[in-house]
């Protein structure tokens, strides 16, 4: 293993050099308090690695995404969603003989407790989808216990995985005023939650194939991301080795928030706003780029994409395929094409490398489905529940795995003492 050498308080260290299958290097500061009395600061963790993980590889310069090595463009064109299940989870594309059995469980276990329909009936109308997924999610923790061993961690990522998409389903019916509509075995992951969405006693919704299609792309696309703000959220509040579903209701309420998963809610309610306003979407660019405007172009901009995110430019390929063959012309669609030409362009968003991100055109599909806006980050929690429920695995199984305890640099009043409140 190589070594660098860092110079501190007239000290000089050797901290060992890690190097990943990708090459991306890390200096391993894991002994620096103990041997310098220091730590390191950095604000938002740009530049910190928390953990080594298998998962997931990006690299933001060129615009690369692979899941356990498969590049996304394969993975989205070849497989379906419970498959990358599968692949995140447990490291391997599935045999057909496990794939069965896989989505066996997943078709068995998509019910939730009868009893949790009564929580459904305390939320207000008004509840925000995400908050009834993050709780209902924690509340599946007083029905199955934590797992005490793999077979019985299987069993509990099958029944979130299985569950999630009923909850999800139950929570828009109840914003409707429908009466909950049941999975039906014979149909597919993606099938059961439209089925579930749009079915009505007197009629069951006949799944558009190319509807099937875009919703198994768009849960592909959203499945994993590496250690995105929700994932390391994952993989902290896991470390504390609490139970899966607390875990996740942790991750589901760090996605809701509107830099992040939250985004996609956000960016079809910009592109509605500019459309209302009269269309002119230049004036929105500019006042994106006015230091003294709080507003954002939603969907733009990365952390870690300084190039265009791999799964923008596909989902942007599959709004314009879904909806010819729908053939609906959303104005939502032009409006965004015309902001990403613009943005493209112009040195503000050029110099800064802001692309659209996976939340820019994600949008349009879900609207193409007959989806609401307040359901898309639900969507994208959808979407992201394997890759949760794989870094949690992945943490909890290492060894040397141990509780997240980030230090920091102190910047308030140094010792003082306490005045009585009656001399104050
Ligand atoms: C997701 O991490 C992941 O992997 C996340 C994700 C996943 O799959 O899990 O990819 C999903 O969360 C995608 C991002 C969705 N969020 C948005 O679309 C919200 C809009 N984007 C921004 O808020 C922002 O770009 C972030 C939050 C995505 C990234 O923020 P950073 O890395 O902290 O960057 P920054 O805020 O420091 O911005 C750098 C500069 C600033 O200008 P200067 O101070 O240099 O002058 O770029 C500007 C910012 O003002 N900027 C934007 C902008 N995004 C950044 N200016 C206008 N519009 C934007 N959208």
């Amino acid at each position: 293993m190589s070594v660098t050498k860092m110079a501190i308080n007239g000290k000089e260290l050797e901290l060992p050099v890690i190097v990943g299958t990708e090459d991306e290097t890390g200096i391993d500061i894991s002994q620096l308090r103990k041997r310098s009395g220091v730590v390191t600061l950095d604000t938002g963790y740009g530049n910190t690695g928390s953990c080594q993980s298998a998962i997931t590889f990006i690299n933001g310069e060129k615009g690369i995404l692979r899941y356990r090595g498969y590049p996304i463009e394969q993975i989205a064109t070849t497989t379906r969603f419970p498959e990358v299940c599968y692949l995140l989870i447990y490291g391997e594309l599935p045999t057909q003989e496990q794939y069965t059995e896989f989505r066996e469980g997943l078709t068995h276990h998509t019910l939730i407790h009868e009893d949790m329909k009564k929580f459904f009936e305390g939320y207000a109308i008004t509840a925000h989808p995400m908050a009834i997924l993050s709780s209902m999610v924690a509340a599946l923790s007083s029905y199955y216990e934590a797992a005490e061993d793999d077979e019985a961690m299987n069993l509990n990522i099958v029944r979130l995985l299985a569950k999630a998409k009923t909850i999800a389903a139950f929570s828009y019916k109840k914003s409707v005023g429908q009466p909950f509509v049941y999975p039906q075995n014979h149909l597919s992951y993606t099938q059961n939650f439209l089925h579930m969405m749009f079915s009505v006693p007197a009629e069951p919704y006949e799944v558009p194939p190319v509807l099937d299609e875009a919703l198994n792309l768009l849960l592909i696309l959203h499945a994993d991301h590496e250690q995105n703000c929700s994932t390391s959220t994952v993989r902290m509040v896991g470390s504390s080795e609490t139970n899966l579903f607390a875990s996740i209701s942790a991750g589901i309420n760090a996605l809701w928030g509107p830099l992040h998963g939250g985004a996609n809610q956000k960016v079809i309610e910009m592109l509605q706003h500019i459309i209302d306003d009269g269309g002119d979407y230049k004036k929105y660019v500019d006042m994106a780029k006015d230091k003294d405007s709080p507003f954002r172009l939603m969907g733009f901009g990365h952390r870690v994409y300084k190039n265009y995110d791999p799964r923008a430019k596909i989902l942007k390929e599959s709004a314009d395929q879904v909806l010819g063959q729908l053939g609906v012309d959303d104005p939502l669609l032009e409006i965004a094409k015309h902001l990403e030409e613009i943005a493209l362009e112009d040195d503000y968003f050029v110099s800064r490398k802001l692309y659209p991100n996976v939340d820019f055109y994600s949008g349009i599909l879900y609207r193409a489905m007959g989806i609401p806006t307040n359901m898309f980050t639900v969507m994208f929690a959808l979407g992201r529940l394997p890759g949760w429920i794989a870094h949690w695995r992945e943490m909890r199984l290492d060894p040397a795995g141990r509780i997240h305890r980030p230090r920091q640099i102190y910047t308030g009043p140094k010792m003082r003492d306490v005045v009585a409140l009656a001399e104050r």
